[in-house]
């Protein structure tokens, strides 16, 4: 792989009703860097570097939604799943998107290993991307993720945790624990963090008080190691008689409450696992 400049190579994107401000370089081919904005197509995820090129194209587009199937719609949301293989140019310009938020990834060319899943809100005029996550068809280390995005305009609303849901959901499906591929970026330990204590002390506050590490893997898809780092992080975990013993703390029981008073005032949503439509590929 070549080492590329890591200086910030684009102004200001416009994507859909939004203009956004690139953080790190992207490969986009050098002539589009000189422009002062570069316009992609919100749907097909081209990008131009004249106004008049871009409106051009939007006049053919067709499209009105990611190029895959939709596997998974509720009143929110809704998942399209797209193969690299089969819509390389599609996934390539989501890449080249992605890196511009992104430092430390390097960038896949090679799309054709992958499944892409977009999550996109719906209205009128078509399916919006939010977010996607990649995942590799087959991961010899057991991820079910390789790289998340929320674009930045919808950061900090939920839809990292949404993304993070629907990829352990995909993993249940399976009949698999999973975990994102390494390292992660500093945003998305933030995400992953907050996800899996959240989802840890919502299996313990509902359930049974005695529960292993194996069952709160067992029910979450997170890995057994996933678990218990989490619990550590909570300071959750006593181990006595050569045995780990989870221990809900008072501590963390206000912190629940909190968390739930912080929900009535923002609305959160969930991933219904039976409007997923899917099975796992073979
Ligand atoms: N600062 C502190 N905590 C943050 C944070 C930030 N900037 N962003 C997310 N978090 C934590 C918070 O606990 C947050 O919950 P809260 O908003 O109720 O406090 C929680 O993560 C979930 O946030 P959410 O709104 O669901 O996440 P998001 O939609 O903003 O998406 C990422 C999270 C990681 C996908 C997003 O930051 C992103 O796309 N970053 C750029 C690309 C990247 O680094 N991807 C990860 C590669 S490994
Ligand atoms: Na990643």
């Amino acid at each position: 792989q070549t080492e590329i400049s890591r200086v910030r190579n684009l102004t200001r994107i416009q994507m859909g009703a939004h203009e956004i401000e690139p953080w790190y370089f992207s490969p986009y081919p050098i002539e589009y860097t000189e422009e002062d904005m570069m316009y992609i197509c919100e749907f097909c995820l081209s990008y131009f570097g004249e106004l008049r090129q871009f409106e051009r194209h939007r006049a053919k587009c067709t499209l009105l939604h990611p190029p895959g199937n939709e596997i998974y719609r509720d009143d929110y949301i809704s998942f399209f799943e797209i193969d690299g293989r089969r819509q390389r140019t599609y996934c390539r310009n989501l890449c080249l998107i992605s890196k511009l938020f992104l430092d430390h990834k390097t960038l896949y060319y090679d799309v054709d290993p992958f499944l892409f899943y977009c999550m996109c809100t719906r209205d009128e005029y078509g399916c919006h991307l939010v977010g996607y996550f990649s995942k590799e068809k087959d991961s010899a280390e057991g991820y079910n993720l390789a790289c998340i995005l929320t674009l930045p305009q919808h950061q900090r609303k939920g839809f990292g945790r949404l993304l993070m849901a629907f990829s352990y959901e995909l993993s249940k499906r399976e009949g698999k624990l999973g975990s994102p591929e390494k390292p992660l970026s500093d945003l998305g330990l933030l995400g992953y963090r907050a996800y899996w204590q959240e989802t840890v002390i919502d299996i313990l506050m509902e359930g049974r008080s005695e529960v292993t590490v194996e069952e709160l893997s067992a029910l979450s898809a997170m890995t057994t190691n996933d678990v218990l780092h989490t619990l550590q992080n909570l300071n959750m975990l006593r181990y006595t008689k050569g045995q780990h013993v989870i221990v809900l703390t008072d501590a963390v029981v206000a912190a629940k409450e909190k968390q739930k008073e912080k929900e009535k005032l923002k609305k959160r949503h969930n991933i219904d696992p039976e409007r997923l439509q899917w099975k796992p590929p073979v």
